[in-house]
């Protein structure tokens, strides 16, 4: 096992599955780090997605695997396990740096044992649990976007507030990474944390930014107005403004993301990224810098939350 970037040629991944999805009850965790924006608790659903999103999910989880394989990469699943969140995003729980595999503190009670479903496939693993008392969800959060929902009570972080550019990572201050995740991250690895806020508030880094090859990045305009508000070395490098995401709608009413999730895209190489299918105009944009587009079906990205990024995490990469 070893990966330390999100471009080099790909050899064997985890691809999660969308068995058993759900949305747990809701609790205070959920409530401030999911829906700090929903004025009425009684709207929120809860229960497992309908069968018609899982079984198309894991239709267009298979169609990529397909194509993984074709590609010569190594695919590995979670297991199939009754869960209290879901096993669709793995990339969430768990990031690869180097040789160690990091479980991260996540702040969502439900998702705190999520990596379980697939430490198996895991080497040098650091598991990191936290208590997640109250005192880490900040009230004042609910219906305010301008505040985020942790406090810095203790380590928290999502895998997904993590990008890896080699000897520097990216870090999203957000609803899913306070402060003091990043120097927990920052005692952990060996490479520099580079910590990014004010940018996104909601979950994960990976529909905001996407690292294409070593000096050149995907940028969301919608998010990063001027590439100064990254970190060094981030700030020098080369970019493409994402062009407006062709929206693909969700099941009502589970929408996880916005359709920014368009960005979400996996690397098999520098030369060669997986797109959901209609996102012609970020194919375009991307020809254009020499990147070849596989266009592939991910119909629930919004629904679930997550598309080619977000639904794996790298084992092997050179
Ligand atoms: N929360 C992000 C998606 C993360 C993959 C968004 O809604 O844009």
């Amino acid at each position: 096992m070893h990966s330390q970037n999100e471009w080099g040629q790909l050899r064997k991944v985890v691809v999660g599955h969308a068995h058993n999805a759900r949305v747990p009850e809701i609790d205070t965790s959920l409530r401030h780090i999911n829906y700090a924006d929903v004025e009425d608790e009684l709207t929120i659903p809860s229960g497992t997605y309908p069968q018609i999103v899982i079984d198309e999910a894991n239709e267009d989880l298979e169609t990529f695997v397909d194509f993984l394989e074709k590609e010569s990469v190594e695919v590995v699943r979670p297991n199939i396990t009754d869960c209290n969140y879901y096993n669709y995003c793995p990339r969430d729980s768990v990031i690869v740096y180097k040789d160690k595999a990091i479980a991260t503190p996540m702040p969502l009670r439900a998702r705190r044992n999520e990596y379980q479903a697939y430490e198996h496939h895991l080497e040098n693993l650091h598991p990191y649990d936290i208590i997640r008392s109250d005192a880490l969800y900040n009230t004042k959060c609910l219906g305010d976007k301008d505040t985020l929902a942790l406090t810095e009570e203790e380590p928290a972080f999502d895998a997904a507030n993590v990008l890896r550019a080699n000897d520097d990572l990216l870090y999203l201050v957000s609803n899913s990474g306070n402060k003091s995740g990043a120097s927990l991250l920052q005692s952990i690895v060996d490479g520099k944390v580079r910590v990014v806020e004010g940018i996104y508030s909601y979950m994960h880094l990976d529909s905001t930014v996407a690292f294409l090859r070593d000096g050149l990045m995907l940028l969301n305009p919608s998010r990063i107005k001027d590439v100064s508000q990254l970190p060094e070395p981030f700030c020098h490098w080369d970019y493409i403004m994402a062009p407006e995401p062709v929206n693909i709608g969700y099941h009502e009413p589970y929408k996880n993301s916005s359709p920014w999730v368009s960005m979400n895209l996996l690397s098999i190489n520098e030369k060669l990224v997986v797109l959901e299918k209609h996102q012609e105009p970020l194919r375009k944009a991307l020809e254009k810098q020499g990147i070849e587009c596989a266009m592939l079906p991910m119909r629930h990205a919004i629904t679930l939350g997550g598309c080619f990024h977000c639904v794996t995490v790298d084992l092997i990469r050179d």
